[in-house]
């Protein structure tokens, strides 16, 4: 790395000047006008933190509780595809990177490495997963990364259709470059399929899901209060608020604004989680204290990749420690479970 960068737009800044801009686009895009990637960040940007005095802040613990095992904070790796579109090394220093941190890194079913590779290089990882209407090769999927030692199962439930993304429209992007293919596509042939977003995809087939693995499953994507609602009624173990960071319905609304209503839904049954415009430790305890059990971030990790491959992933993870850390003692707190709906202004309050 050059410049180490002191916050994650400066790595993101230093990200941009090293990709090319089909690569930089297709990470940092969103679908339609972009509303809902620019809210995701705008909406951190709108609650604002009562701190409280006094308190001894001295001995401070990020370390949290997740699906009954330790990680040592609440700031995961969201799954994202391709990333030897950012470093020739790929999801394996991603891998690195985050079991370096004590973290845990979603793994995507668009990897560009294989998920035994991934795993190898240490750490807890989760997967990710677009069920197929393939129902024999969907369990060939969730058998491979049980094999390979994941610990859960994340599935994307917003992505029915793929969104329209308008700059990769305009670049042409539509396949990876020759060499690079998701590698944990391939069918008892060793033939590499498409992803199929599956358009039929219902509750049944999270039942369905449920019966195959005994894995962990979350759900990904989840915005309305009524489906956090049968997440619980279909005996899931989590759900996470996300919009794909605004790659899929464009209009969407804001994670955060969508977070206080999935946890009253869900009424302390299941950790909820949160992704999308994270992006400074604050970021962290606002979603925190507004009742995420954690979040996760996607493209600053690409960025860091993209700069520095392993290292550059460990900086990013470490710049949002140091952050979140230092936010804390700010706020009057020494761990994560000290965060509580007080901490932020009423009249910010959603
Ligand atoms: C994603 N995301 C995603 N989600 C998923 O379930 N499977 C995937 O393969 C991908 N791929 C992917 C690629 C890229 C380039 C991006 C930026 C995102 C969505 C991702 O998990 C997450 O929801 C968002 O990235 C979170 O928002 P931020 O942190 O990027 O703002
Ligand atoms: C994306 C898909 C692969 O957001 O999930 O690009």
């Amino acid at each position: 790395m050059d410049e180490a960068g002191l916050n994650l737009a400066d790595v993101a800044a230093d990200a941009r000047r090293r990709l090319d801009p089909t690569r930089w686009d297709y990470f940092a895009g969103g679908a339609g006008g972009e509303r809902t990637a620019r809210a995701n960040e705008e909406a951190f940007a709108r609650r604002w933190i009562v701190p409280r005095v006094l308190r001894g802040v001295g001995e401070r613990d990020l370390e949290i509780s997740l699906l009954g095992s330790a990680v040592s904070m609440p700031v995961l790796i969201a799954p994202t595809a391709f990333h030897r579109l950012a470093h020739p090394d790929g999801e394996v220093a991603t891998a690195r990177a985050a079991a370096e941190a004590g973290t845990v890194m979603v793994v995507s079913m668009a990897a560009t490495r294989r998920v035994e590779e991934i795993a190898a290089a240490g750490g807890t990882p989760w997967f990710q997963l677009y069920p197929q209407p393939d129902l024999e090769f969907t369990t060939a999927v969730v058998r491979r990364a049980e094999a390979a030692g994941c610990r859960a199962l994340v599935v994307t439930v917003d992505s029915p259709v793929f969104g329209r993304r308008d700059r990769d429209l305009r670049h042409g992007f539509v396949d990876l470059p020759p060499g690079m293919v998701c590698e944990n596509m391939r069918d008892a042939t060793g033939q590499v399929r498409d992803i199929e977003m599956d358009a039929g995809l219902s509750w049944e087939r999270i039942a369905w899901l449920r019966g195959v693995t005994t894995l962990p499953i979350l759900l990904k994507g989840v915005l309305h209060p009524a489906d956090a609602r049968l997440a619980v009624e279909h005996g899931v173990d989590g759900v996470l608020v996300s919009n794909h960071g605004g790659r899929q319905l464009d209009g969407a609304l804001a994670t955060l604004d969508a977070l206080p209503a999935v946890v009253e839904a869900v009424a302390g049954r299941l950790p909820v989680l949160l992704d999308g415009g994270v992006r400074r430790g604050v970021d962290v305890l606002v979603a925190l204290a507004l009742g995420a059990s954690a979040v996760l971030v996607g493209r600053p990790v690409l960025w860091g990749l993209a700069v520095g491959g392993a290292a550059g992933v460990r900086h990013v993870l470490e710049l949002l420690r140091a952050d979140l850390d230092g936010a804390l003692a700010l706020a009057g707190a020494t761990r994560p479970g000290d965060l509580g709906v007080d901490l932020i202004a009423p009249a910010a309050r959603p």
